[in-house]
């Protein structure tokens, strides 16, 4: 097989076999194939897309490039959800909690963040001495007892994904449903969940900005997931305003512990509420959204959701009083309050520019190797929909150096205010499977 006659038939929008893009994938990890081969192959899947037959067939052949997690020596269903990453999302640290005190197993892998959207491990580390980095064994004994870890990637998962992804994020080849479809499931797939939860995000610092095309996205990565025998379901989420009211690593911990204890905010609790009971009707723990919703219900109010979470921060060498009295989490040197300059109703929050400001105080890295400080951050005073007045607070910024005049200046455009009544748009925009 040549690889330059796989080129040409994606370049005349060919279907490729099953042995074509085995062929691409093994050579992308032996390192047979040259990396201008594999960017114009990947140009041409960009150009040219693929059917469901070759998307699936590409995770597949990407998941078992490297190792593939057996979780069957824990028993029952285990649970995994997936977030496409957006601004402001604390949710697998409340989400995770809240079902695995329902009975469910919680097995999930994160990342770090990179640019405007910070990854859970981040948050996660905002914790003193919580370990990510647990063994595999030590990971599987901890969801067996006590029914949920979060950890970042053991072992040597899906190499296949890191050679692709850095290049196509120099190459203009990030954005095709086949190639972030293939991309996200086959990590979800080598984690070995039974079920799992996609969140797929739209709009303003999302990768999708329609609701179209997030549509496409999940229809792709479910055809996927079922089709290698995984339960998977996609809810399709407005991320045209950040997700509760704080965005950065410790400040999130702190919002996700109150969604625990039942006073969160509202968008994000409804967010946790809806997809735990996707995730325990998928797990078989409950059968339908009534007795699902009863559970979560009781889960919150007894305690249990919000003891779950601690006792995974204990289990992960975490500083437990940090949980109980997060006034001990990492704080920043100032608060400073922002006041508005106009009166009005909030038509719109600028998720992304918030991100990057965000992600400019310190929360979040430009490039991979830089470390994020758990302390700064924001704090949305108002949000979509919200009546303001000349010299309301909307926003306070946590932060360690002096704010510069052009973020304060960049935080004011991030809020966009219309004399109008503002349409309420639903978080949840549907529910795919
Ligand atoms: N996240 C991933 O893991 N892969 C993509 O291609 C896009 C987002």
């Amino acid at each position: 097989m040549r690889f330059v006659d796989i080129i040409h038939k994606k370049r005349y929008k060919e279907e490729l076999t099953d042995e074509e893009i085995q062929f691409f994938i093994d050579g992308v990890v032996d390192g047979s194939i040259p990396d201008y081969q594999i960017s114009s192959l990947l140009m041409a899947i960009v150009l040219n897309g693929m059917n469901e037959r070759e998307t699936s067939y590409l995770a597949k052949a990407m998941m078992h490039s490297g190792d593939v997690l057996d979780l069957s020596s824990i028993e029952g269903i285990k649970a995994d959800k997936h977030s496409t990453g957006g601004v402001g999302d604390k949710t697998s640290m409340a989400l995770g909690p809240m079902v695995a005190a329902c009975g469910l197993k919680v097995a999930k892998m994160s990342g770090r963040g990179l640019g405007h959207t910070g990854g859970t491990l981040d948050k996660l580390e905002s914790i003193e001495g919580l370990n990510c980095f647990l063994t595999e064994k030590q990971f599987k004994k901890q969801v067996q007892e006590i029914g949920i870890s979060i950890i970042g990637q053991t072992g040597d998962l899906v190499p296949a994904d890191k050679k692709l992804y850095a290049l196509r994020d120099v190459t203009g080849t990030v954005e095709s449903i086949p190639l972030i479809a293939s991309s996200i499931m086959s990590k979800k797939l080598a984690c070995g969940s039974d079920t799992i939860l996609l969140d797929v995000k739209y709009g303003e610092g999302a990768f999708m900005h329609t609701i179209e095309d997030a549509t496409k996205l999940a229809e792709a990565m479910i055809s996927i997931g079922n089709s290698l025998g995984r339960n998977t379901m996609a809810m399709i989420t407005d991320m045209n305003q950040p997700l509760g009211n704080t965005i950065g690593n410790a400040l999130e911990i702190r919002e996700a512990i109150d969604t625990l204890k039942g006073y969160g905010p509202k968008d994000f609790t409804e967010l946790c509420m809806q997809a735990a009971e996707i995730m325990l009707i998928q797990g078989k723990v409950a059968k339908d959204k009534e007795e699902a919703r009863a559970m979560l219900e009781e889960a919150i109010s007894s305690g249990k959701a919000f003891e779950k979470f601690k006792q995974m921060v204990k289990a992960q060498g975490g500083n437990v009083a940090m949980i109980d009295d997060p006034s001990l989490l990492p704080q920043s040197k100032y608060k400073t309050e922002i006041k508005s300059r106009q009166s009005g109703n909030v038509k719109l929050l600028h998720s992304e520019k918030l991100g990057v400001l965000a992600m400019q105080l310190g929360a979040g890295r430009a490039t991979k190797d830089e470390d994020v400080n758990h302390a700064v951050g924001l704090e949305l005073n108002c949000k979509r929909g919200n009546k303001v007045n000349v010299g309301d607070i909307i926003c306070y910024v946590y932060h360690d150096e002096d704010l510069k005049q052009e973020w304060i200046d960049e935080l004011y455009n991030a809020f966009e205010f219309t004399d109008e009544d503002v349409e309420n748009r639903p978080l949840i925009e549907k529910i795919l499977s």
